[in-house]
């Protein structure tokens, strides 16, 4: 079983009476991405600052790998990289710098560090920068440059706090694509976000917060509510001669989580446009394909609804 590394009971913030956080209760286990979704204000980045022990909850519990942040601070901000809604860097520094003096705070021993910076430094793609000063850069670059500080220590955990704000298309693509190279590389994510196509994109899971109550939280395929295997998408094919054995074949593709069959139509949950493969499956059960549609499913009336209701 997979390891929880974060784990709130009742978590709960409230400022002069007026509850930012209300009894919030959620799991996050090792490995995940985990989209934590909700609209402004709804009190996302307040549960980020109770994890890392920046703010005091007034109830309930956290643990950050078995850490109470409230009590044991510094041993949390040692194993979270934590990239906040505004990303503060020493401006008359160099990238390079701010990410050795990032290293040295972590005790990386000298010639790591250079290397490592080195190394996130294209992985990030501000090679050819790495010796500007930061403030010469673009809001983009900074985000990114946020991306390689927090991956510089090897955090267990990442929290990133909208980090896609005000970053153009290609911006945002590419800090998706980071996120998702930091999660290959084992490390847990938190992404806070009110943006849910990008959630969509990247996120295994999401909990979706409204006025500061967690109002769903699952897969995002379970939060269609359409499947409960999961799967992001969901192809129906219709054919001339369903079988057990063309069943069995289908289920055996890779990415396909899930086969129904209902009446002459196929309900196929998988995690990506596998229309292809599905379509020389039937053809090689000889079977024949009448018709094939997909849909990917659309959290965005699900966030909307819960949005409203809460
Ligand atoms: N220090 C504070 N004092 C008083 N109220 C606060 C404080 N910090 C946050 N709040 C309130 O708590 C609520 C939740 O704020 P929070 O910043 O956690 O929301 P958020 O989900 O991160 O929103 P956004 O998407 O705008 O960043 C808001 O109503 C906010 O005004
Ligand atoms: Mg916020």
């Amino acid at each position: 079983m997979a390891q929880v590394v974060v784990e709130t009971q009742d978590l709960t913030k409230t400022y002069d009476g007026f509850t930012a956080v209300d009894c919030l209760s959620m799991r996050i286990e090792e490995g995940e991405i985990f989209g934590f979704l909700g609209p402004n204000g709804a009190g996302k980045t307040t549960t980020l600052l109770m994890l890392l022990g920046l703010t005091e909850p007034s109830g309930g519990a956290a643990h950050v790998c078995g850490i109470n942040p409230t009590r044991e601070p510094l041993k949390v901000k040692r194993i979270v990289g934590y990239l906040p809604e505004r990303v503060g860097f020493y401006e008359d520094l160099t990238a390079r710098q701010n990410l050795r003096y990032t290293a040295e705070l972590n005790s990386l021993p000298r010639a790591e560090a250079e290397e490592k910076a080195a190394s996130l430094l294209a992985t990030v793609g501000l090679s050819e920068v790495a010796d500007h000063e930061v403030n010469t850069f673009s809001r983009g670059m900074k985000q990114r440059l946020g991306i390689a500080d927090i991956w510089i220590k090897d955090p267990k955990l990442a929290f990133l706090d909208e980090p896609t704000t005000g970053i153009d298309p290609q911006g945002t693509e590419d800090i998706l694509n980071l996120i998702a190279g930091m999660a290959r590389r084992k490390i847990t994510i938190i992404f806070c976000s009110h943006l849910l196509p990008q959630v969509q994109k990247v996120c295994g899971r999401v909990g979706i917060l409204a006025k500061g109550r967690l109002v769903a939280e699952g897969s995002i395929g379970h939060l269609g509510g359409q499947t409960a295997a999961g799967g992001r998408y969901r192809i129906e094919v219709e054919v001339a001669r369903s079988s057990p054995g063309l069943i069995s074949s289908l289920k055996r593709l890779k990415g396909v989580q899930d086969v129904q069959s209902a009446g002459g139509s196929l309900h196929i949950a998988c995690d990506k446009d596998l229309r292809g493969e599905i379509s020389r499956a039937i053809v090689g059960n000889d079977s024949q394909l009448l018709g094939i549609k997909i849909e990917e499913y659309n959290l965005e009336k699900i966030y909307k609804k819960y949005a409203r209701e809460a």
